[in-house]
């Protein structure tokens, strides 16, 4: 299906979720010149749900801190505006996680628990290869299966095909969506994060998890989000539907070119952040 036709099914849905409308102010907020600590916490602030739950992925194990971090305002300072607007956007995700209806087979605790396992395996991986900016990949593997929030959430019976579909003849979901939907999560997980006017990494991010196009495309942070998104399949953290663990594209691994020796060390880390950030940003 052509991706205007996936823009079309997601246009024409009644009552698509929106983003909180703190996130949507606090980019506004960061592009204009006043954008200010003060101003940014202030925005925050506003919505209580968020603002909570930002402090306490702050205080996470994930973030280390030796002294609690209290404020808002101390809590910017010390991450800087990009991590916060990436704690912004994933929170507001989760707040809209939280009211998704969705069928019998869609598990949300195990797809919001591989939804992380594949958010901090990302991460440490982006970590391991020396990246820029493992925080913007952490939120891409947070958000990397958005679109099969919007298919259980919209399309609870056809979900539940593809789900029966993966389970008796051990398809890839994707190919599974593809046959019962005619799109596939990722895409239409692009043109929901696009509609939401996510940064355009994240939305490459979700494009291309699967490597739909082989190589076209791929870069380290997709890479890291690609093999992330394995290595939480392959260590059970969550599930997200599939029958059996896909192979990693041995280009993606190329690409983010880290040797195989530091694999059994990343695989350490993931499991032990996993573990400890599990409570904290658990659903519920
Ligand atoms: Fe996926
Ligand atoms: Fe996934």
């Amino acid at each position: 299906m052509k991706f205007s036709d996936v823009e079309q099914i997601l246009g024409s849905l009644d009552k698509l979720p929106t983003l909180p409308v703190i996130y949507t102010k606090l980019l506004r907020l960061l592009q204009s010149p006043d954008s200010t600590i003060h101003a940014i916490s202030n925005i925050i602030a506003e919505d209580q749900v968020i603002a909570a739950k930002v402090l306490q992925f702050v205080n996470s194990a994930f973030y280390g801190f030796p002294q609690r971090i209290g404020s808002l305002q101390r809590a910017i300072v010390i991450l800087g505006f990009n991590a916060i607007k990436n704690l912004v956007l994933a929170t507001s995700v989760w707040d809209l996680f939280q009211k998704v209806q969705a069928g019998h087979q869609f598990n949300k605790e195990s797809f919001w628990k591989h939804s992380i396992g594949c958010a901090v395996a990302s991460r440490v991986l982006a970590e391991a290869a020396d990246l820029k900016s493992p925080e913007d990949v952490f939120t891409g593997g947070l958000l990397h299966d958005i679109g099969k929030i919007i298919q259980a959430g919209y399309f609870a019976d056809q979900f539940n095909r593809v789900i029966d579909l993966v389970d008796q003849t051990g398809l890839p979901m994707v190919e599974a969506e593809k046959r019962v939907f005619g799109f596939d999560h990722a895409q239409i997980g692009t043109a929901v994060a696009t509609r939401w006017r996510f940064p355009q990494e994240t939305v490459n991010m979700i494009a291309l998890h699967h490597l739909p196009n082989g190589t076209a495309g791929l870069n380290k942070t997709i890479a890291a989000v690609h093999i992330g998104n394995i290595l939480a399949m392959a260590l059970g953290l969550g599930y997200s539907g599939e029958k059996h663990v896909p192979f990693v594209h041995d280009k993606a691994w190329e690409t983010l070119g880290l040797n195989l020796g530091s694999l059994e060390l990343v695989m350490d880390k993931v499991v032990k952040l996993y573990k400890e950030n599990i409570s904290i940003l658990e659903s519920s």
